[in-house]
């Protein structure tokens, strides 16, 4: 996969340029910087949390050389702990909360981090509920749609889809 297929897969679920944005899990940041170009033309906020010190300096280096427009905050941190963040336009978690056994207060805590009304949550997900070494803990996007509405989300809908040699197929949905 390459930066243009990442902004695929997330592309529908961005709805207008600009907005104060996290990835949690950022890693690297393959989906901080879609979600860059995708709110980037009059730029935009981003705050890219994850575990990985190393990863976020990786991160915010390549996002100061490809969209220098946006504003990236890095908070090293765990996601499943409370976080200091301002309301929300959107959050992304691709690939990681696939790490997370008790998602359920995980996503209660992200839907309170999002703006009432329009704050939207993306996923990016491997389509499949049987896990492995890599990817101990993964959700189909049935089991999404199960969960998201569990835990409060509505209007849930996948975005993309993209084919993935590792567990069959990767998809993006959004849940507001
Ligand atoms: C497979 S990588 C995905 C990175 C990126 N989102 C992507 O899709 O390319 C998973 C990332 O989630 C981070 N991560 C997993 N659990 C975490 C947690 N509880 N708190 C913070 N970061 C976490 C890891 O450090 C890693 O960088």
């Amino acid at each position: 996969m390459n930066h243009n297929d990442h902004v695929r897969l997330l592309q529908n679920g961005v709805p207008h340029s600009g907005g104060v944005w996290a990835d949690l899990g950022a890693g690297e940041g393959a989906f901080t910087l879609a979600l860059a170009e995708l709110i980037g033309p009059v730029g935009g906020v981003i705050y890219a949390v994850d575990r990985d010190g190393r990863a976020l300096q990786a991160l915010a280096k390549q996002m100061r050389r490809s969209f220098p427009q946006i504003t990236l905050y890095t908070i090293q941190a765990d996601f499943t702990r409370l976080l200091s963040l301002p309301p929300l336009d959107g959050v992304v978690m691709a690939n990681s909360l696939h790490f997370v056994v008790q998602k359920e207060p995980v996503l209660q805590q992200v839907k309170e981090y999002l703006q009432e009304g329009d704050g939207r949550l993306l996923i990016v997900e491997y389509n499949s509920d049987q896990g492995n070494h890599w990817v101990p803990y993964p959700f189909s996007y049935q089991t999404w749609r199960k969960l998201a509405q569990q835990t409060g989300f509505s209007h849930t809908e996948q975005l993309a889809t993209y084919p993935s040699r590792f567990l069959h197929e990767i998809y993006a949905a959004a849940s507001w």
